[in-house]
């Protein structure tokens, strides 16, 4: 593998989301010049309680924001400026150098459509995979998240949650991306099922030598499972770093808050109404 394919990454310039007609028609200042790379090969965390920006973050990078969403500053992959291409050529980079793993895989499927036929339509629209190639495709991405053979002949809701959201994960594979986006991608798993989901996503992506932006208010899971860490509150990056650096001597207070090493100092400004681990981002 060369130098240059080594070093392509996702850069983060200044970014800053502001929403036109928030609650009450009000500006909110969704995310606040924030700015941090990631390479392929790393596992980037970004964390931080519900409302303080991450996945609006996290959607900028593939324009995926509604239109309401105002976004300054530059996003870059591979040294191109995607924050700057029109629709058509940001058609380009999604799916297959930039994919998805949705929030929440229970609502990403088409419920009348196989989950082969969901694959094969990523294959052949995005990579013009002959339909014969793209089945037997699908049949590789299913076994490498471990689902059997008869899995692919299903409908979404004959899968379980933790199934569906591994056959996301395979649909995301599909077109072989450089980086894979996941945002709170097993919440609405139970505990053990989501390990086993965010390990089986985490060892693919490392396997491949992808990079992958993961989006999660648990900062303890996102320590054990990424490589570095950024913080965010209130829109802002308030610390980034190594995981270890960051997990196990933070500077901030309000990332301590998160971990949970200070627990009776008195709540950071903001902090009084949405406890970090009450709600769901
Ligand atoms: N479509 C939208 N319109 C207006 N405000 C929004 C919209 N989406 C998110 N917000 C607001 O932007 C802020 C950041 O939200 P979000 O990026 O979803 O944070 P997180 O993913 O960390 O929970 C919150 O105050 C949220 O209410
Ligand atoms: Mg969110």
């Amino acid at each position: 593998m060369s130098v240059m394919r080594d070093a392509v990454a996702i850069e983060l310039k200044n970014l800053s989301v502001t929403y036109r007609g928030g609650e009450g028609g009000r500006t909110v200042h969704a995310v606040r010049d924030c700015s941090f790379s990631v390479a392929r090969g790393d596992v980037l965390g970004i964390v931080g309680e519900s409302g303080s920006g991450k996945s609006s973050v996290l959607m900028a990078i593939p324009r995926l924001l509604p239109a309401s969403a105002l976004v300054t500053g530059g996003i870059f992959c591979d040294g191109t400026e995607i924050s700057s291409l029109d629709e058509r050529g940001m058609g380009v980079w999604r799916w297959r150098r930039i994919a998805l793993v949705p929030q929440s895989a229970m609502n990403s499927f088409t419920p009348h459509i196989t989950i082969e036929r969901h694959i094969t339509e990523v294959l052949e629209h995005h990579m013009r995979t002959p339909r014969r190639d793209a089945r037997e495709r699908a049949e590789e991405l299913l076994w490498t998240v471990r689902l059997d053979g008869s899995a692919g002949a299903r409908y979404p809701h004959e899968l379980s949650g933790g199934q569906k959201q591994r056959a996301a994960l395979a649909t995301a594979l599909a077109c072989g991306p450089d980086f894979l986006l996941a945002d709170e991608p097993t919440t609405a798993l139970d505990v053990i099922t989501q390990k086993e989901v965010l390990d089986m996503t985490v060892s693919l992506v490392r396997e491949r030598g992808m990079g992958l932006l993961l989006v999660t208010h648990d900062l303890p899971l996102a320590a054990g499972i990424c490589d570095s860490l950024v913080v965010m509150r209130e829109g802002a990056i308030v610390e980034s770093g190594p995981s270890q650096q960051v997990a196990s001597n933070p500077e901030n207070d309000y990332t301590k808050l998160l971990i949970g090493a200070i627990r009776d100092m008195e709540r950071p400004r903001g902090l009084e109404e949405t406890p970090a681990r009450k709600t769901r981002g």
